[in-house]
């Protein structure tokens, strides 16, 4: 104890008691107005009817505020204490309107649900309550001219009765919209901003429309993901049945302009299909206008969803009659699917099907128009992986026609071998050579780590007290070697329980802007206030797929799509690095479900797992090369994702080329040494005193190779790479750079 006593006080001492700073002033006004225009271009108009929106400018609206709460963001880490919160009413009287209960002009109707990290949402609040019902029943009576509903919820809502009720005229759907969404509900209704949002994913009629909702709320044990591929619109768009099921279909939002579309190229090239679409403003005020790429295809020897996402962008501002050319693209290898059953002929590997591929172009997947097409002759294999992920006892899979058939034999899965390395014996008073000195080029980082005791290794692999007391913990902190304590913090939002922070939207409405950019100026809005507060790692975006529409995180997360999920986490950690802070893709990989997120280890097939809830972070690492991933509390197919060798090194590091931290969630449940064995690097928020607890039992005399029980699952090499790698990214951090010019001034001044 009395050694990890004194790590501890050297590493908090000599850490830069940088407690958080405050925002600057003009930090705080950028990021308020960006927030707000952020919300707005995210906004979806459900429903429009008779252009019952844009209101009146100063026109009365009586405001039905059925639960008086505003909701600018979800429970748990992506809580923040804003600087502000303008909620609906303020949003509304800022522009101009005038609240009076006793007018009949229009009635707006708001209706909120709450959602939080760590549970589920109830089916009950997936329905109308009766308050809002008997609300909506009585503002009818009263005969409004025009009846608007807003609809700020952490999930999904059953929105029939308002869709099919003729005197509801509009339907906005705001999902979280952060400390400034009163105000851009404000910007939308008055039509100072013209809604250009789309549903990033389907509202149906009913929970159990979805097939996931068989098992989600059967919280034994392990879910088996039935519906295998055929998620969100990929099943109500193929699965026989399915669309009337839908209530607002994925891609769909209204504009109170009009856009013609005219494809006028697409190019199947070699590796890519490139697509330019001209997209006019015939309608009489400016707006913006999202274009969805989609793919279907016939002939395959696999099954294949109806439709598939395959590119999206967004044109600027376009005033009345004025257009702009989008060109589009996606790569073949995109088109790909994962071949777990050997219909190919090559069982494992990514196949680009035979036939023939539609491309089709538009908005919502109801509303497309074929654009061109390829064919490919024959199936070409495009890559086979040597890590297979376990698929095990998933009894069965959907299939394109409804039915359900046996999924292929399990892969074998066992963690990697790895080699033995080598530590010191006794720590170092004083090392010859620091993390500096790798910095500069004078050292390699294995003479630098040939300097540690296998004790001061694992130090760097398990978190560390916070300096900044409003953050979420330290990753290295050896200040004897020049490893600074970089420091983390939540959250995708905003800076949370810190000093007071802008307030973003949450994820899944920033998703429905269908605007790369936008997401990558939210990233980059978030990296300036992370660096302002003193914070190292940002521990977001959060991308898990929007499986089931009860899932407590869902706004936390992007959408059903793979695509959406993959762009939208790829630009906003290009944002938040561009600051100098570190983004944390999260949680990896297929964390679904809250409420028990901690034990289960779903079942899914290796083509759906690697198709639907990997493709996204795939795309973020190899875009955007992100500094960590933060590995999901739940599990697969028999491990828990944090040990889960095949995802951490087999996929992530061997497959993807990934090369920075991984770290747990915090206070998973299983043993340090099986996530280290996994290849995942630091053990958040800390070890639980799991290591002096082994070294007490065991000594650090031996090393950990040669105890048998650890001898296949983890060696000295194992713990060696982790140290490397947290060292390296310690040393990306500003706060590392500021340490190290310290140093070198303070040598400076002292000669
Ligand atoms: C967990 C959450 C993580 C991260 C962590 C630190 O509960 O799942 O995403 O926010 O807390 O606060």
């Amino acid at each position: 104890m009395k050694t990890r006593k004194a790590l501890m006080v050297v590493a908090v001492a000599a850490a830069s008691f940088a407690l958080a700073q405050e925002l600057d002033e003009a930090t705080v006004a950028k990021g308020a107005a960006f927030s707000r225009r952020a919300a707005a271009e995210s906004m979806v108009l459900l429903k429009n009817e008779g252009a019952t929106l844009p209101l009146a400018q100063g026109g009365k609206i009586a405001l039905y505020d059925v639960t008086g709460k505003y909701r600018a963001g979800g429970g748990g880490s992506s809580d923040v204490k804003a600087v502000r919160v303008v909620d609906i009413p303020s949003g509304l009287k800022e522009v101009g309107f005038v609240l009076d209960p006793q007018s009949r002009e229009t009635a707006v109707v708001v209706i909120e649900r709450a959602s939080r990290e760590s549970h589920d949402n109830s089916e009950e609040w997936f329905e109308l309550s009766n308050k809002e019902r008997e609300t909506l029943a009585g503002i009818k009576a009263a005969g409004f001219a025009k009846i608007v509903v807003v609809c700020n919820s952490g999930h999904a809502i059953n929105l029939a009765p308002l869709a099919e009720d003729p005197s509801v005229g509009a339907i906005l759907w705001i999902w979280y919209p952060g400390g400034e969404g009163g105000a851009a509900v404000g910007d939308i209704v008055s039509g100072k901003v013209n809604p250009s949002g789309r549903l990033a994913s389907t509202l149906a009629r009913a929970v159990r429309d979805w097939p996931s909702d068989s098992g989600f709320r059967d919280y034994r044990g392990a879910v088996p993901y039935e519906e295998d591929i055929f998620v969100g619109y990929r099943y109500f768009e193929t699965i026989p049945g399915a669309k009337e099921k839908v209530v607002y279909p994925f891609g769909h939002g209204l504009s109170y302009t009009d856009f013609r579309l005219q494809t006028s190229d697409v190019r199947s090239q070699e590796s890519e299909v490139l697509v330019s679409v001209r997209v006019t403003n015939t309608g009489k005020v400016a707006g913006k206008r999202s274009v969805l790429c989609y793919t279907s295809q016939k002939g395959g020897k696999a099954e294949h969803p109806a439709i598939e996402l395959r590119a999206y962008g967004k044109t600027g501002l376009l005033q009345p009659g004025a257009s702009e050319e989008l060109t589009l693209s996606f790569a073949k290898r995109d088109l790909a699917y994962f071949d777990d059953e050997g219909v190919s002929g090559n069982p494992g590997s990514w196949v680009l099907d035979q036939g023939e591929y539609t491309v089709l172009v538009g908005g919502s997947v109801r509303d497309v128009a074929p654009a061109g097409s390829f064919t490919v002759a024959a199936p070409e294999v495009l890559e086979t992986p040597g890590f297979k992920l376990r698929t095990d006892t998933l009894a069965r899979r959907l299939r394109a026609d409804g039915s359900y058939t046996a999924v292929p034999l399990a892969y074998p899965t066992r963690p990697g071998r790895l080699g033995k390395g080598k530590v010191r014996k006794t720590p170092m008073e004083t090392p010859s050579v620091t993390l500096y000195d790798v910095a500069d080029g004078k050292a390699t980082m294995d003479q630098f780590l040939d300097q540690m005791t296998l004790k001061e290794m694992l130090f760097l692999c398990y978190g560390h007290p916070r300096v900044d007391p409003n953050g979420t913990g330290s990753i290295g902190a050896l200040a004897k070697f020049g490893i600074s304590a970089a420091q983390t913090c939540d959250g995708p939002a905003g800076i949370r329980r810190s000093i007071k922070s802008t307030y973003f939207p949450c994820a899944a409405l920033l998703a429905s802007s269908f605007d790369p950019a936008l997401l990558r100026e939210v990233g980059t809005a978030l990296g300036t206030e992370a660096a302002e507060t003193d914070f190292d790692i940002l521990l977001a975006p959060g991308l898990c797929i929007h499986r089931h529409p009860l899932c407590g995180r869902n706004f936390e997360y992007f959408s059903e799509d793979p695509l959406v999920s993959g762009v939208s986490a790829a630009e906003y950690v290009k944002g938040v690095q561009s600051r100098g802070v570190g983004a944390t893709l999260k949680h990896f990989a297929g964390n679904n479900r809250e409420a028990t997120r901690r034990f289960e280890k779903d079942i899914v097939s290796e083509r759906a797992f690697r198709e639907i809830y990997l493709r996204g972070f795939e795309r973020a690492v190899k875009e955007a090369k992100p500094w960590a991933i933060m590995t999901a509390y739940s599990g697969i197919n028999g491990y828990n994702c944090g040990e889960h060798y095949g995802l951490v090194t087999g996929i992530l590091r061997d497959e993807w080329g990934f090369d920075g931290v991984t770290m747990t969630d915090w206070w998973t449940t299983v043993p340090l040494w099986r996530e280290l064995a996994a290849g995942n690097d630091v053990k958040m928020p800390s070890d639980r005193g799991e290591i002096d607890r082994k070294a007490a039992k065991e000594g650090f005399g031996v090393t950990l190779a040669e105890r048998a029980e650890d001898a296949d699952l983890l060696t000295v090499e194992a713990v060696r790479t982790s140290a490397a790698r947290v060292c390296r990214m310690v040393m990306k951090t500003l706060r590392f750079a500021r340490e190290k010019a310290a140093r070198a001034e303070s040598a400076a001044s002292a000669q």
